[in-house]
């Protein structure tokens, strides 16, 4: 695995304890005004029921932020992410929720576990895509087109790029991040405008709309074209 990859895997997975803090504006949040983060997850949260249902795969899940928010609809939720760590914070999450009975977790990496072909009715994919370089999410789209049903229904949350964010950060780039101790690492992010996942939708033959635009989120919401 290359090296940047593997700095990637380590940075989130010694930051699985403090990693919810960014959805209040804490840790690599780089907009210094919490209540945009926290007014941006009510706004996602409020709009997540309407589009996860039934069999649910969450696709690098980290800690399950989003859990609470979309459970109620889903029959079966798949939860996968390479980080142990961040897999122990979901867990405990389902736990505290009382929904571990439906819940299936997998350690593994979701360019090589061999999900299931046609399987699930929607899933989710939160700043995934943002530590994605553009080969590596035409691979992703590819493998979340598979295992989609027909009509399947997916969720993108990320980063917004906006001029706020220009002044304070690079579009793409190697970033330095820092945990609460100090310990340093560089990793691989970028950014996205509105354009950007309309530019992704035509390339991949998605009806897409962009639900939710903020100063530090961008949602958007779509299924593939049948082929
Ligand atoms: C920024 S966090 C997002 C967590 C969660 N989706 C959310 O919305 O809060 C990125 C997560 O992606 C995971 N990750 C990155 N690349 C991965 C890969 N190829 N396979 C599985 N997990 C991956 C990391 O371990 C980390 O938990």
């Amino acid at each position: 695995m290359p090296e940047q990859k593997q700095g990637l895997y380590r940075y989130y997975d010694e930051r699985a304890e403090e990693y919810d803090e960014f959805y209040s504006g804490g840790g690599p949040a780089s907009i210094r005004d919490p209540e945009a983060y926290r007014e941006e997850v009510r706004q996602i949260a409020a709009l997540l029921p309407d589009y996860i249902a039934g069999k649910h795969i969450d696709l690098a899940c980290g800690t399950g932020f989003w859990i609470p928010y979309y459970h109620e609809k889903c029959s079966q939720i798949t939860l996968i992410d390479q980080s142990e760590q961040m897999l122990r914070q979901c867990s405990l999450r389902a736990e505290r929720l009382g929904i571990s009975h439906k819940t299936l977790i997998i350690r593994g990496d979701v360019f090589a576990h061999p999900l299931l072909n046609n399987r699930y009715d929607s899933a989710l994919i939160g700043f995934l895509n943002s530590h994605l370089n553009d080969a590596e999410e035409n691979r992703f789209l590819k493998i979340l087109r598979e295992i989609l049903r027909p009509n399947g229904r997916f969720v993108i949350i990320d980063s917004v790029w906006t001029d706020e964010r220009g002044a304070v950060r690079s579009r793409d780039s190697l970033q330095k991040r820092h945990l609460n101790d100090g310990r340093e690492y560089e990793i691989y992010k970028r950014y996205f405008t509105k354009k950007d996942f309309e530019d992704m939708a035509k390339e991949h033959e998605m009806n897409l709309t962009v639900v939710q635009e903020g100063r530090v989120f961008i949602t958007a919401t779509g299924t593939f074209a049948c082929s």
